[in-house]
């Protein structure tokens, strides 16, 4: 037998509490029993949107919430800036293609954030564009996007500011409303501690006036008929009902240790992991690292780095994520948000260790560990 850990940046493993609640009979979801959990559900996401705006519950993965989101905002051939900063800004560009807008697309190097004089000059050089659209985090390069000074800019030249937080909402502070933030995404695996399933959004005011007057087609994923179906506690379709369940027991536990504390304790984890791979002679991948997951450029003396996260998994049952797409081989990335604490993080760091010792990489083992847990004990003072 070998014990696995769960250190990807989605699924994130799940609290005890919340698996014993998805073991419990299923429960109908037109029924009053049903309808006060959402209520409470509804509650919960509304203090960790940071919004007084209605969260809409969708059942899909995050993807199907970013489709959404375009298919209820816009009109054929409408302009819109895309930022791609990795895979998943190259996402919104390909999913508006897909639905027949121009997109004029910023594209930022891997491992580079957003330099904000380059995003006024696409804004300058595209005045009728209808909206930005972006990643808080970009999990595919680790890379963390200036979401406020975005949606300020946004909000300046008129646009919508369209955010895909699905590895940052409930990671970091997001406070929609304060910051102006018009659509907020984000998914039910990531910080939210459930399994895959559930999408959840939130419109501003200006948003949902471009939802009513928005023309291309939409059935299932029709923001208007969510928003009315909203009024009776209830989702316009049968929704994941175990996961709503489940959703009610993770935010229980997010309010449980209070929303600063978890950008707190997710912060302290992300500086104790770079700070452990920095001690091993390692380097971080991204120019601004996320606070949900840290990538790690692969070192020149590991020929293969495919062979990084398949050795931590096959022989020591640590879980990572590699690079995806033209960064396979050349990143590895440590996940640090959601369920997990201090000795999430010491283990990853000692699987990362013997990895790197078993693939010829000189190490001194409990260097990077050490160096963990000097962060980790100076905040335990
Ligand atoms: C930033 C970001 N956007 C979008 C997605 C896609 O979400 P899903 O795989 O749930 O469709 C992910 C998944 O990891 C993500 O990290």
């Amino acid at each position: 037998m070998m014990k696995t850990y769960l250190l990807t940046p989605g699924p994130t493993p799940i609290p005890e509490s919340v698996n014993a609640v998805l073991s419990q009979p299923i429960i109908h979801h037109r029924t009053p029993g049903f309808r006060k959990i959402f209520q409470e559900v509804e509650a919960g996401l509304k203090s960790i949107f940071q919004t007084e705006k209605d969260v809409l519950i969708l059942t899909c993965s995050g993807t199907g919430a970013m489709t959404a989101a375009v298919a209820n905002l816009f009109n054929p051939g409408d302009q819109i800036i895309t930022i791609n900063a990795g895979k998943f800004g190259e996402r919104w560009t390909q999913i508006a293609q897909a639905y027949g807008l121009r997109p004029v697309e910023i594209k930022i190097e891997n491992g580079k954030t957003l330099a904000l004089p380059v995003l006024k000059q696409a804004i300058q050089a595209h005045p009728g564009a209808k909206a930005i659209l972006f990643q808080a985090s970009e999990t595919s390069t680790g890379t963390q996007l200036p979401t406020q000074e975005i949606c300020t800019a946004a909000r300046q030249a008129s646009m919508l500011s369209v955010c895909d937080a699905i590895t940052a909402l409930g990671v970091f502070d997001l406070p929609m409303d304060r910051w102006d933030i018009d659509v907020l995404i984000t998914g039910s695996q990531k910080a939210f501690m459930i399994p895959p399933g559930l999408a959840m959004l939130a419109l501003s005011d200006r948003a949902w006036e471009a939802v009513e007057k928005a023309t291309l087609p939409r059935y299932y994923f029709d923001f208007r008929k969510e928003r009315k179906a909203l009024l009776k506690s209830e989702t316009a379709w049968t929704p994941a009902i175990s996961l709503v369940v489940a959703l009610q027991e993770s935010l229980r536990l997010m309010r449980e240790e209070g929303l600063q504390n978890v950008f707190k304790r997710h912060d302290r984890l992300a500086r104790a992991t770079r700070a452990a791979v920095q001690a091993l002679g390692l380097e971080l991948f991204s120019e601004a690292p996320s606070t949900a997951v840290t990538a790690v450029r692969v070192p020149g003396t590991i020929a293969d780095g495919k062979l990084i996260p398949k050795t931590m998994r096959d022989t020591f049952g640590a879980v990572i994520a590699g690079g995806q797409d033209e960064l396979e081989g050349k990143i590895f990335r440590l996940s640090h948000f959601g369920y997990c604490g201090d000795f999430d993080i010491t283990t990853g760091i000692s699987a990362l260790e013997l990895t790197l010792g078993k693939l010829g990489h000189p190490v001194r083992f409990g260097t990077g560990v050490g160096a963990a847990l000097q962060i980790l004990a100076e905040e335990n003072r």
